[in-house]
This record gives C-alpha cells, sequence and structure tokens, in this order.
C-alpha cells in the first residue's frame, strides 16, 4: 500500500464510481479537472495498492482543496472521503485523512459530515463549529414531475444571457465568499443546465442549476430562490432545458433542513411515491462557521467542496 498525492485520472474514477454504487454519491469524472482549476489548491490523496492493475487499485482517498479570497483567511474543504468496502477497518481511512489535516494545519477548514461520522470529526479533528441543523437528501423520479400551474410574477433567462456581475452580486447575499470564478467555470461543465429567476423590476431572485451526474441521475447544483413562487418556476424551466429529463432515474437535492419550503414544492410537483427525505450531512467547520442564507437553499452548489 503507499500513500499518493494527485493519482492519474482512473484512480478518481474509481472512489467516484465506487462511491456513487455504495453510498449514492453524485459526481462526474470531470470534478477532478474541475477542483483543480477552481480552487487555488487541491489535492487527491489516496492509498493505493501498488500491487494491483491502476485502473483497479484504489483503496481509500479524500480530497482537499483550498480556496483563497481577498482579505479573507483561506477556507479549505474536505470530501470524498472513502475507503472500498472490503478495506474498512483497517486503518486505511484515517492516514488518509490525517495527510489532509496535516496540510490544512491551523487554517478554517469545512466538510459535510455523513451522520455517523458527524461526531468522531468534531471529536477527533475538532471539527466543532456547526449549525443547529443538519442537511436532508431529497430523492425524486423525474419521470413523475407533473408541472403544476405557476404564476407569472417572475421569469427566467439562461445563465449565458446574464450580465455575470449582477449574478455575482446576488450569489453574494447567500454566499458572502466571492465565487464568481467558481460559479463560471462550473456553468461551462459538460451537462450543466442553469437558469437565473428575474422579478418584474429584473431584479435576480434565485438560480438554479441541475446537472447530469454518474449512474444516470441529475442532481441540482445549486438551488437558491427567493420565495417559493420562484423556486417553482426555476423548476420548471431548468427542466424544461434538460434533453430527456424524464428518463433520469433520480434527482437529488441537499437542502438545510430550516428551509421549510422545499417539501411543499416538492409535494406540488410529485406525487408522494416519487420522492422520499432523509438526513443526510451536517456541515462542520473547524475554526470559524461561516453563515449563509440556508433558508433560501433548495439545494447547496456542491456537497464535496462549498457549505452552501
Ligand atoms: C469513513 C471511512 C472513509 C473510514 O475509513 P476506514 O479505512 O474504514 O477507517 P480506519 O480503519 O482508518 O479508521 C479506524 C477508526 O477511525 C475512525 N475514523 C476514520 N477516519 C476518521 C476521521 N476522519 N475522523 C474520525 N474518525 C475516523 C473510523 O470510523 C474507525 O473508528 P471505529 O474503530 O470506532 O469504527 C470509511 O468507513 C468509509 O468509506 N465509510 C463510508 C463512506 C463515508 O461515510 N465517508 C465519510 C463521509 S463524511
Amino acid at each position: 500500500m503507499e500513500l499518493v498525492i494527485n493519482p492519474p485520472q482512473p484512480v478518481f474514477d474509481q472512489l467516484i464510481n465506487l462511491a456513487g454504487a455504495t453510498h449514492g454519491w453524485a459526481h462526474q469524472p470531470y470534478d477532478y479537472k474541475f477542483y483543480e482549476d477552481a480552487f487555488d489548491g487541491y489535492w487527491l490523496i489516496c492509498m493505493v495498492d501498488t500491487t494491483k492493475d491502476p485502473k483497479d487499485n484504489f483503496v481509500a482517498g479524500g480530497c482537499l482543496a483550498r480556496w483563497d479570497a481577498p482579505n479573507e483567511e483561506p477556507l479549505y474543504s474536505i470530501g470524498l472521503y472513502y475507503c472500498r468496502e472490503e478495506f474498512r477497518g483497517k486503518g486505511y481511512g484515517k492516514p488518509v485523512f490525517k495527510a489532509m489535516m496535516d496540510i490544512v494545519g491551523g487554517a478554517n477548514c469545512v466538510l459535510t459530515a455523513a451522520v455517523d461520522m458527524s461526531e468522531k470529526y468534531a471529536d477527533i479533528f475538532g471539527f466543532k463549529e456547526m449549525p443547529e441543523y443538519w442537511h436532508l437528501e431529497a430523492e425524486i423520479q423525474p419521470g413523475k414531475m407533473r408541472i403544476p400551474e405557476l404564476s407569472d410574477s417572475y421569469t427566467t433567462e439562461n445563465c449565458k444571457n446574464v450580465d455575470p456581475d449582477q449574478l455575482t452580486n446576488y450569489d453574494l447575499t447567500i454566499c458572502s465568499r466571492n465565487r464568481k470564478k467558481k460559479m463560471e467555470l462550473w456553468f461551462q461543465q459538460n451537462e450543466v443546465f442553469t437558469k437565473v429567476a428575474f422579478d418584474s423590476a429584473h431584479k435576480i431572485v434565485g438560480y438554479c442549476t441541475i446537472r447530469v451526474v454518474n449512474l444516470n441521475r441529475l442532481c441540482a447544483a445549486p438551488f437558491y430562490a427567493e420565495n417559493p413562487e420562484v423556486a417553482a418556476r426555476l423548476l420548471a424551466d431548468v427542466s424544461k432545458i434538460i434533453p430527456n429529463f424524464e428518463k433520469y432515474e433520480k434527482l437529488i437535492f441537499w437542502y438545510p433542513s430550516v428551509n421549510k419550503n422545499m417539501e411543499s414544492m416538492l409535494s406540488k410537483f410529485f406525487p408522494k411515491d416519487a420522492y422520499h427525505i432523509k438526513i443526510d450531512f451536517r456541515t462542520q467547520f473547524t475554526k470559524k462557521m461561516i453563515k449563509s442564507r440556508d433558508d433560501v437553499v433548495y439545494s447547496v452548489a456542491c456537497s464535496t467542496h462549498q457549505f452552501v
């Protein structure tokens, strides 16, 4: 076994394929390059079995990203921390995590903790700064969607027709760290569909990206809306620009449980047997919790390296 940093693409592919199959984590092979390009530092740290073929050598791994911002402390994030099922509990995961924490040092770091790992991260590595609430996952069958009657108070535009500065200014009302570079790159990735919602005064009142992820699924990342009518308009309009929307097996949302409008929106679009909701993760920081406007969040931008 060997601990390697930034191994070739097939190692990342093994990680996302295994994590998708056993835990439903939603990724695409291009995420590896995207994280590297979008963040200011990026490390995929993996334990690999050197006796195996490089397409089948993944044992355990995790990824660490550093996000620098003017006049703010760097923020690290840890995601995709995963060990191949047959190797769990044998001490391969911990050295991966420790190697990432050695790079983080005394800086602020965030992760989205699975339910059974939340307390361990807090107790062992100091991820103690967190909101009181958990994030939920809603899994939906797109084929059962029926668009309800919608308010015509709001309109939507494809994001490429929207003034990027206006969108960044709106985004800053939700996430206080400037994500212009990250989001612009995100919107350009393959099979990523984004619409921005406006009110009658042409003020931005929300935006929604839905992207295709592995295992014939879709996920909303991100989805923000100032009120339930905006959310309904965005969901309806984005679903219409996704070719064969109804053929995907699932559409996934990760949202903070303080957003009380999510469930009522889902019940307007889907019969009860078309979706289920479960507690999924908790957002935890080491030094300082960065607040976000979570009551307007219908899905976070990324459950691997973002906190909103
Ligand atoms: C979490 C995971 C990566 C740990 O890898 P592993 O190789 O099984 O872990 P190790 O054998 O090195 O760990 C030994 C012990 O340390 C704990 N541990 C491992 N990594 C840890 C971490 N980062 N923080 C705190 N505790 C940790 C383990 O839970 C285990 O505890 P236990 O003996 O009480 O069960 C692995 O269990 C896994 O893939 N789980 C499913 C995916 C998942 O939930 N990932 C975490 C998402 S937040």
